[in-house]
Parts: structure tokens; sequence; C-alpha cells
């Protein structure tokens, strides 16, 4: 059985990327949280998925040239009672005083621009959680992704035991055949990949890759992943996936 992802928090019920949305997600027993990361003028890592804050808030301007403070003080969820960004730090502490052992998908954006700098912001911060150095892979709550193979790999090789994901919308390459780079330890292909192809879960299977399949909401989409043997859904609604999966 997939395990249940929440895309943004439960994102379909809540603004995304609040403290709310992943408060509800946590109560709607999600296995695990995803969160786009990006940062501030002053170097703080925000949970925010695009370039500019304006459709996400009341704000307007580009992520990059505002302050953690100035984010603090705009309204990112859908009532005054979310003022305020979510910052990588405080959901990383969420996570992990969460009863449940829930895990935290973290995907970089921007990675290009900045040379890296999102990447090892990153690793410092896991670093500062006690985060960076699993014993294993499979001991990580925290599991890096990034449609940009080099960000992946500069994440991986400043923190190899931490599990990373090669996000993809196309097949190009070798990758339909479920060839990954080594510092890539997950695929993540979207959804629509798999209807096209849903052998590739199988293929990767045997190359040794798990498989993260982003945005599974539909019912068809949630019973091609279960039965093509995907490892996790990312979804908006983790609850009524859960339930959909318990009871097709
Ligand atoms: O979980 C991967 C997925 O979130 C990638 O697309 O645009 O929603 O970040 P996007
Ligand atoms: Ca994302």
């Amino acid at each position: 059985m997939p395990e249940v992802v929440a895309h943004r928090g439960a994102s379909a019920h809540r603004a995304e990327h609040t403290r709310s949305a992943y408060e509800l997600a946590l109560e709607q027993g999600a296995d695990a949280l995803e969160c786009d990361v990006r940062v501030t003028r002053d170097g703080h890592l925000v949970c925010v998925h695009d370039r500019r804050i304006d459709r996400t808030s009341s704000g307007r301007g580009v992520v990059s040239a505002l302050t953690v403070a100035a984010m603090a003080e705009i309204d990112f969820g859908r009532s005054a009672t979310e003022l305020g960004v979510l910052t990588l730090d405080e959901l990383l502490g969420m996570v992990r005083a969460s009863p449940r052992q829930t895990k935290l998908f973290v995907e970089t954006k921007h990675p290009v621009r900045y040379g890296g700098l999102v990447e090892h912001k990153l690793v410092a911060l896991l670093a500062r959680h006690g985060l960076a150095t699993p014993e294993t892979q499979a001991d990580s709550p925290v599991l890096m992704m990034s449609f940009a193979s080099a960000a992946v790999r500069r994440f991986k090789a400043a923190a190899p035991a931490v599990p990373t994901v090669q996000l993809f919308s196309r097949f190009t390459g070798a990758r339909r055949g479920g060839v990954l780079p080594p510092w890539a330890d997950l695929a993540g292909p979207d959804v629509r990949l798999l209807r096209e192809d849903p052998g590739f879960v199988k293929r990767a299977a045997a190359l040794g890759r798990d498989t993260y399949c982003w945005t599974v909401d539909a019912a068809a989409d949630i019973d091609l992943c279960r039965d093509a043997g995907v490892r996790y859904v990312a979804t908006n609604a983790p609850r009524a996936t859960r339930l959909h999966l318990a009871d097709p």
C-alpha cells in the first residue's frame, strides 16, 4: 500500500504551505508532508512554491527580495489567524514534535539561479536539527527532491545519507527505462506519465529505485499508483486518499 504524502499540507482544505494546512494533514493521518522551499533576501528558507508571493498571500513581490521579518507580517492564509510565512525551520520542528514518525519531503526551488545556495542552506538547517546524518537512509525523516538533477547531485554530495528524489514530468533519455543518476535514490514522476506507462514503476524497482508520484488526487490515479507499486503518493487531500486506499 502506498504511503500518503500531504502535498503542500492538506492543501485541498487549507491555504497551501501554512501551519494549519500541515496541522490538518497530521490530524488526517498523513504518513508524510511535502513542501517547496525558497530562500529569502536574508538567507532564510521559507515554504513558498512560486517565485513571487502574490498568488498565495496578501502581499506582493519576489521571495528572494523580501526579508523573513517582512514575510512574517504578510497574510499567507485564508484567515487572519494564519498571518505570516511558514519557515522550514518551523516545519521541521512540527515534524519532529509529531507523535507519529512523519516524514518530510523538501523540494528545493530555483536551484540553478542561486548556484546551490538553497541546497547548502538546507543541509545546514538539517544539521542544526540533527537530521543531516541519519544512520541509514531508512532512518531519515527528511527526503530532498528537485526537478534539477544538478541540485539533487549537489545535495547528495553534501548529505549522502539523506534520501533524494529526482522529480520529472517527461520521459527523456533512458529515464523511461527506469534509469536514474546515482545521486537520485527515488524516481519522482508526474502521475500523467504513469497513466501512459504504469510499467515504469516496476522497471525503476528492478534497478533499485522506489517511486514517489505526484499529484495523486483522482480515485483512478490512486488505484493506478497502488496497482503499479508506487511507494509514495503525494496528494492535496490526505484523508480522502487514505480512505480510498483502505476501501477502494
Ligand atoms: O511533489 C512534487 C510536486 O510538488 C512537483 O510540482 O509544481 O507542485 O512543486 P509542484
Ligand atoms: Ca512541490
